[in-house]
């Protein structure tokens, strides 16, 4: 199963990533946390996405592009994945379509998580993320059992770098200037879904799976 999904920032993409490939055996690929391992790392790709994700910005196609390139060509990757945080502009869009047809392969779902703007701000300033394993926690809507300790693994939770109202700004304008173009993009080749992501974690969780068992309408 090769799933894309979309939705603007703060959307629930990482949270719902994580539940359904832990599902369906297939390998999460973000590019937001590829470029932040870089960035920790301080390799040269880090040190030139830092330059853009530090201000709120996309990363240029061509460097984006050719690390998603490299990694479906993985291994885990032949049974199917996850996409989460690319395409995010047509360019990359038909970046994406080219390797996979080179491939043999093909997107089977793209899935967006429709949040209004208006809700977006709290989401992403609440936010707190596992520096251990990743995973993602809010001080409100999904807390962790004990303060700044993560449940999985226990790990010490911190806040993103990007998740200040100022960059949250800049990052939204992002999305509409340049991602949202791409739902138009898929519904034109018959794969978007969209979702109502304003619901409850487990109830989005729940509409992605019937869409994933073909069941919704
Ligand atoms: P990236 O890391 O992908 O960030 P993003 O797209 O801005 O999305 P987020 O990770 O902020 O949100 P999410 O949808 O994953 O929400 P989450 O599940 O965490 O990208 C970061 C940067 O990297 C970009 O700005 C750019 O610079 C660069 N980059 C990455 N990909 C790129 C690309 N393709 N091209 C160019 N540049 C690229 O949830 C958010 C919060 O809400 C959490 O606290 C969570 O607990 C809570 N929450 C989730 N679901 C619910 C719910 N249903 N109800 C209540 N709370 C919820
Ligand atoms: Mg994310
Ligand atoms: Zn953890």
């Amino acid at each position: 199963m090769n799933i894309v999904f979309m939705g603007p920032p703060g959307a629930g993409k990482g949270t719902q990533a994580e539940r359904i490939v832990a599902s369906y055996h297939i390998p999460h690929i973000s590019t937001g946390d590829a470029f932040r391992a870089a960035k920790e790392q301080g390799t040269p790709l880090g040190l030139e996405a830092k330059k853009f994700m530090d201000q709120g910005l996309l990363v240029p196609d061509e460097i984006t592009n050719g690390i998603v390139r490299e990694r479906l060509q993985e291994k885990d990757c032949e049974t199917g994945f996850l996409l989460d945080g690319f395409p995010r502009t047509i360019s990359q869009a038909e970046a994406l379509d080219d390797m996979l047809t080179g491939m043999g392969k093909e997107i089977d779902h793209v899935i967006d998580l429709h949040v209004d703007r208006s809700l977006l701000l709290a989401r992403l300033t609440g936010r707190r993320v596992c520096r251990s394993c990743g995973a993602t926690y809010h001080v409100l809507f999904n807390p962790p059992s004990q303060e700044g300790v993560c449940d999985k693994c226990g790990g010490e939770l911190y806040q993103r770098a990007d998740d200040t109202e100022e960059k949250v700004g800049t990052r939204l304008d992002e999305y509409i200037n340049k991602t949202a173009p791409l739902l138009d993009y898929y519904q034109a080749k018959g794969k978007l879904r969209q979702l109502n992501g304003e619901q409850d974690i487990d109830a989005v969780t729940e509409e992605i799976h019937s869409i994933l068992r073909g069941q919704a309408e």
